[in-house]
């Protein structure tokens, strides 16, 4: 077990988990691990090796030569392949839809959660992501699960969508992706996304940001006193 604090958030895609990880973080002044991106960053190197997101053969040939690393900075997590910065091209809706793909093969999930894991090893640390309770950081007492309807999901991503000046795509599109990516998240064979029962779970349906992190931070606090 890790001598160090790491907190654990899983849950669906847009339910509020990064933007909550990232106030936890601040305000406990420890770092926050975006393992998402991680499989982002697969993602792409796998379609720049030319081995499509759902070739386990092909991706097992590429696995060693993926030099997925993690670094921080003034700007916070950064992503790289090798020495390349690629955390500012990760956040593309065929990325995500790519990671959604390649996080199903148990060689990726193995060589990432093990990054993870060593992670926690090392510092402090808030991780959100869909297996962070069940298998990265199955010890921690810090176990939560955040989430949303999926309706409310997709009205979020749509405000965010339409403040970064990108029009074209329609609610229903937006929520028929978010309900495709749970159903592949929930229900892959290996680490599927699901809610342990020592989690505390956190709808942040109805919730505003600030109810959501004081929530969390007081159960944070409680366990830590215990
Ligand atoms: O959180 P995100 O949208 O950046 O994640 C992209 C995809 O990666 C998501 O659809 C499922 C996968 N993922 C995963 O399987 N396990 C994680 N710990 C994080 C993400």
């Amino acid at each position: 077990m890790s001598e160090h604090l790491n907190i654990a958030i899983d849950g669906p895609s847009g339910a509020g988990k990064s933007t909550l990880a990232k106030a936890v973080a601040s305000a406990l002044q420890i770092r926050y691990l975006d393992t998402g991106s991680m499989y982002r960053a697969m993602a792409l190197f796998a379609t720049r090796r030319g081995v499509s997101v759902s070739d386990e053969a092909g991706l097992r040939t590429i696995l060693d030569d993926a030099d997925i690393r993690v670094e921080y900075d003034e700007r916070g997590q950064r992503v790289l392949i090798g020495d390349e910065d690629v955390t500012d091209v990760l956040r593309t809706q065929e990325l995500a839809m790519g990671a959604s793909t390649v996080s199903a093969h148990p060689c990726v999930r193995e060589k990432l959660a093990e990054l993870q894991r060593e992670v926690g090893r090392n510092y402090d640390v808030v991780m959100d992501g869909r297996d962070i309770t069940t298998n990265v950081l199955p010890h921690t007492r810090h176990k939560f699960f955040v989430t949303a309807s999926p309706e409310v999901r997709a009205e979020r991503r749509l405000k965010e969508l339409r403040a970064r000046g990108s029009m074209q795509e329609t609610y229903e599109q937006v929520l028929a992706d978010i309900k495709l990516r749970d159903h592949n998240d929930s229900t892959r064979a290996y680490m599927p996304l699901r809610q342990t029962e020592d989690s505390l779970r956190i709808d942040t349906s109805e919730m505003t940001i600030d109810e959501a992190l004081t929530t969390l931070l007081n159960a944070i606090a409680e366990k830590q006193d215990r």
